[in-house]
């Protein structure tokens, strides 16, 4: 059916963007971590809104199901054709306007990289609230429909928080936009929150109106060493009560810092081993060494310390945190599963997840690392076939019962989708599935992903 309407969606995007050599749409029909693989008989590529309007017609018109693709960072399935989809990459919808100083806001196309948008706010004066390790790849449009959130979510929040307006298409080729800029615009529906963390399920997005922060250039990074997970973790509390400069507050353990020495060949930052690490980071107008060494006095427990003001030296701190992902997957194709806890949940769920991750599967190996002070944890785990998927239920399941969520910031895609239960009613679910079925009645966006299979 797709290969006949391949002439017409040509037409409309050129046939240079209409994608279909087999060695090229691979690319596009696996993950990033390689857990999900799919195939697709097209890759679409459309270079404006209004392209991504034909193409929609086109599809909806034909029945024919697409999953929209940004930067292929995503680490749950959702942005890549595992039922056999044809792929609308937003790639080229890259155009980014200037940076717009006296509101404080840009507006990016959904192709453009948060790297690229990061750089411009800084050229501006200003800086862009959302960081994460794939900024080079990751896509405004992407992280938008993932309502990704990053290293620095407990500062500025997640992507949600930065958004003021969207420009989306719609599945019957109708497009929404609403990219003004008014801040205090009380006018009904707020369709950017509805969109975000949608996951291309109601819409395509192909603009956004992001709020920017102020520029701090005095930067100063710490990496503490503590002898108890505990201890990390009360010190992340404490140090982001105490500190209003405080950008980040990452952990990780003793058994991470090793992968990533041993993979990336990093020297090790203490001449002791330790059980947990916390990687905070001050940021502010005015030096903050000052005020993190203060907030740091006040902690219990700290074994090492480790400070970088300049920026090469705080990048190499950094890389024990940021590194974990790639090392992770140079050993295997990890299961991703990315919980947040309540304060009063999360010490125990790192108590017990490993256990039970290896009474379960004693071959697998954890890991466990994540934004701390968000009670974000991303709990990887290694040695295990892609598709078998006990571990993943019993990780999400000991998350629900401390209280917690099966999905901090990744989002649901196809990997939790079977659990969305967990944390969502019936009644939510069943108004998900009629805002899907209003949005999107001939079911083309992104059908498999988010909402679970129908008994
Ligand atoms: C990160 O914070 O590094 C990623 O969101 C987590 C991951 O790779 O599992
Ligand atoms: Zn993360």
């Amino acid at each position: 059916m797709v290969d006949g309407l391949l002439p017409e969606l040509a037409e409309v995007v050129g046939p240079a963007n209409v994608l279909t050599d087999p060695d090229v749409v691979a690319g596009y029909s696996v993950d990033w971590t390689g857990r999900f693989r799919g195939s697709t008989p097209a890759v679409v590529r459309p270079g404006s809104t209004q392209e991504v309007a034909a193409v929609l017609r086109i599809c909806n018109r034909a029945g024919v199901v697409v999953v929209p693709q940004g930067g292929n960072t995503g680490l749950v399935g959702g942005g890549v054709p595992l039922a056999g989809e044809v792929v609308l990459s937003l790639a080229r919808l890259a155009h980014l306007d200037d940076v717009d100083s006296v509101a404080a806001q840009v507006t990016a196309g959904a192709g453009v990289s948060i790297g690229r948008l990061q750089a411009a706010a800084t050229q501006a004066g200003l800086a862009y609230g959302v960081d994460l390790a794939s900024r080079d790849t990751a896509t405004v449009g992407g992280t938008i429909a993932t309502n990704a959130a990053g290293l620095r979510a407990l500062r500025y929040g997640d992507t949600r928080a930065q958004l003021v307006g969207v420009e989306a298409v719609l599945a019957h080729g109708e497009v929404v936009s609403h990219l003004g800029g008014i801040v205090r615009d009380n006018t009904g529906y707020h369709l950017p929150s509805l969109l975000c963390g949608s996951e291309g399920t109601l819409a395509v997005v192909t603009r956004a109106r992001l709020r920017l922060v102020p520029r701090y250039d005095e930067r100063v990074v710490a990496l503490l060493a503590f002898g108890s997970v505990d201890a990390a973790l009360a010190a992340a509390t404490s140090v982001r009560s105490r500190l209003s400069s405080l950008d980040a507050a990452e952990l990780f353990l003793q058994t991470g810092l090793d992968l990533v020495a041993e993979v990336t060949g990093l020297p090790a930052p203490f001449p002791g081993r330790h059980v947990a690490y916390l990687l905070v980071e001050a940021a502010d107008r005015v030096d903050p060494t000052d005020a993190l060494s203060e907030a740091i006095g006040a902690l219990a427990g700290v074994a090492d310390v480790a400070v970088a003001a300049i920026a090469s030296a705080r990048q190499r701190l950094w890389a024990y945190r940021e590194r974990h992902t790639e090392a992770i997957n140079s050993i295997g194709t990890p299961h991703k599963l990315d919980v947040a806890l309540p304060a009063a949940g999360i010490s125990a769920f790192v108590a017990e997840a490993p256990g039970l991750i290896h009474s379960l599967a004693p071959e697998a190996r954890t890991w466990i690392f994540g934004h701390a002070a968000d009670g974000n944890l991303h709990v990887n785990v290694t040695g295990l076939a892609p598709d078998d998927e006990r571990v993943d239920e019993v990780v999400l399941r000991l998350a629900a019962s401390h209280g917690g969520s099966i999905s901090a910031e990744h989002g649901i895609g196809t990997a939790k989708r079977r659990w969305l239960w967990l944390n969502r009613s019936d009644a939510e679910i069943s108004a998900f599935r009629t805002i899907k079925t209003a949005l999107d009645p001939g079911g083309i966006l992104n059908p498999n992903v988010l909402l679970p299979p129908r008994p």
